[in-house]
């Protein structure tokens, strides 16, 4: 199938590791035009690099803190001036945030900016230029909606899932797709940190149905596919790509 992306200008967050990494890469395999970012320059100029020696278009890459409101604008002006106006934008960079009712504001204020505020305003960024060209996608990585503990970081993915919502049916006339997909267990740098293999078997047994934690291809299948004139019809949704976890009680 033709996913007609080839040249498509997309900008990809938290594609150093795990599950932007890739959608950074099934987008360059597609032939887009992507620009990676992420804090690590060592490690996303390695992957760029590896990409380049497989025979992919080498990804584009600006570093930078998402939760640093003056580095999102300036991530913004530079993915444009590397590859042009963006016209897919993926909100992936986050993290799990387990906290407990001692916790402070800081740890708060740190999640919902990472998770939550930091889409918002890069999407705020490149929307003036889908809109004029009358075409966008925008695809938000969240989460379950049903924490299994307090977790700042679910809040936060909540709240994005329903900005992306309600956006989405104000641009839904203008061309402009925004999605939002809650991955289950998917391997990437913070589960190998967060679930040790003693521990594996038996939440797999209690909460995924499929019998396995996914891999970051399981995910960014479908976002290449969302960013896709194909999937014009797809906005407002929030899809989950969990191995039926979400309806295990999860
Ligand atoms: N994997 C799962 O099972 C799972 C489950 C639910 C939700 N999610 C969500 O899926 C997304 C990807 O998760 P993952 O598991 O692939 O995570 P990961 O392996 O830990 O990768 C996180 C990415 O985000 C970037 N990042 C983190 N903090 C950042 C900051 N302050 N500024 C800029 N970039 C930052 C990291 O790059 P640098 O360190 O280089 O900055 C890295 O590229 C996250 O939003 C996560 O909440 C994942």
């Amino acid at each position: 199938m033709d996913l007609m992306l080839e040249g498509r200008r997309c900008l990809v967050t938290g594609a150093s590791a795990g599950i932007g990494a890739a959608i950074a890469e099934g987008l360059a395999r597609e032939g887009a035009t992507v620009v990676a970012t992420a804090r690590r320059q060592d490690v996303l100029d390695q992957w760029a690099e590896g990409l380049e020696a497989a025979g992919v278009r080498r990804p584009l890459t600006v570093t930078g803190d998402m939760t640093d409101a003056r580095q999102i604008g300036r991530i913004a002006c530079q993915a444009a001036q590397l590859a042009g106006p963006i016209e897919v934008l993926i909100n992936c960079a986050g993290g799990s945030r387990p906290v407990t009712l001692e916790d402070g504001e800081e740890v708060w204020e740190e999640a919902m900016s990472l998770n939550f505020t930091a889409g918002r305003r890069l999407a705020e960024h490149v929307l003036p230029a889908m809109r004029e060209a009358r075409w966008g996608r925008i695809i938000n990585i969240t989460g379950l909606m049903e924490p299994h503990f307090l977790n700042a970081a679910l809040a936060a993915k909540a709240a994005l899932h329903l900005w992306a919502k309600g956006l989405s049916r104000d641009l839904a006339k203008e061309g402009i797709t925004i999605n939002s997909i809650a991955p289950g267990r998917i391997e990437s740098e913070q589960v190998q940190r967060l679930y040790p293999e003693s521990e594996r078997a038996a939440f797999i047994e209690r909460y995924i149905p499929a019998g396995y934690f996914g891999e970051p291809a399981d995910l960014s299948n479908l976002v290449v596919f969302l960013a896709s004139p194909l999937a014009r019809y797809i906005t407002g949704t929030l899809i989950p790509v969990d191995g039926g976890m979400s309806h295990k009680g999860a």
